[in-house]
């Protein structure tokens, strides 16, 4: 990787915590929309991406179901991001995806930021929420650790300005960075086929840069990028390091947790798909082990 090409990138965010703890309520205060009334049963069942502004700094989320059905997607979530925010009920506390976040956030080696939500309720105990993560290595500042706890309310908006203001922070003191001047890479978040657009792929561009137009291999699917768009809906050209866009061109549906790559040619990016599919590497769960493919494939 050439060092001098490398620039400020975003912090994507893994949102993380049991099944009701208020991850989707959590963001919809963050960005200000309702995505949790549109869920079915209000139980999130995919990973959503979506990027937020806050004091002139973007930070991509990822927002990750509770359900415990979904473990193969929170373990997806937490191994292609930066940062983890561990949602907590303060009224519930530390139930066994809590547990499981927490071990899905250290095994993929990620910050964690606790948010203990719900603080408006009467039942609230934030004491005993601190006291059941210190099981776990998660202290507090205030109790002589290093994690950082904000107590939020996704309902009152209470604390949201000062998680975001940790999310920067931690954000910062990391120090992430990528190469936008490259071919892009990165990972599928999900897809799906859709009867009218055939192959839409939700993907998070981790290095270089994604434009309309570029050929590219998807796991084993692979075609020319026609249009893309971002978190919003909006039509986009291009798309750099830590963006989430939905792309349409692919010949078939990858599978989420597979890498992506812009390649040179069409023909390129088949030979790369066919390679991937031969070599059985087509079940890609992280990062690292990305890279380690990749590398054996070129
Ligand atoms: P899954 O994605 O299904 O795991 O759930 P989730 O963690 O995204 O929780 P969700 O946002 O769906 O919220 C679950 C319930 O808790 C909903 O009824 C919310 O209205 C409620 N809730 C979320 N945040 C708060 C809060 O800060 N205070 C109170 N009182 N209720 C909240
Ligand atoms: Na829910
Ligand atoms: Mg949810």
């Amino acid at each position: 990787e050439d060092e001098t090409k490398m620039v400020k990138r975003p912090p994507v965010v893994c949102v993380m915590g049991h099944v009701d703890h208020g991850k989707t309520s959590l963001l919809d205060a963050i960005r200000h929309t309702n995505v949790i009334d549109r869920e079915a049963g209000g139980i999130t069942q995919h990973i959503g991406a979506y990027v937020v502004e806050a004091n002139g700094e973007k930070v991509t989320f990822l927002d990750t179901p509770g359900h415990e059905a979904f473990t193969a997607m929170r373990m997806r979530g937490a191994s292609s991001t930066d940062i983890a925010i561990l949602v907590v009920a303060a009224d519930d506390g530390v139930m066994p995806q809590t547990v499981e976040a927490i071990n899905h956030a250290k095994a993929a080696g990620i910050e964690i930021i606790v948010a203990i939500n719900k603080i408006d309720k009467p039942s609230a105990n934030i004491d005993r929420v601190k006291q059941e993560l210190a099981e776990y290595e998660l202290i507090p500042e205030d109790w002589g650790g290093s994690t950082i706890f904000v107590p939020v309310s996704a309902h009152t908006k209470e604390g949201i300005k000062d998680l975001l203001e940790m999310i920067l922070l931690t954000a910062e003191v990391m120090e992430l960075k990528a190469n936008p001047d490259r071919a892009a890479r990165g990972l599928v978040i999900e897809a799906e086929l859709d009867k009218g657009k055939g192959s839409v792929a939700t993907v998070l561009v981790q290095k270089g840069t994604l434009h309309v137009g570029d050929a590219i291999a998807a796991g084993s699917a692979h075609g020319k990028v026609r249009a893309m768009m971002d978190d919003k809906g909006r039509r986009v050209k291009e798309a750099g390091p830590s963006q989430p866009v939905e792309i349409l061109g692919l010949n078939d549906v990858p599978n989420a947790g597979e890498v992506f790559v812009g390649c040179d040619t069409e023909k390129e990016a088949r030979s790369f798909a066919e390679t991937f599919i031969s070599q059985n590497k087509v079940k890609l769960l992280d990062d690292t082990k990305a890279k380690m493919s990749l590398d054996d494939l070129f």
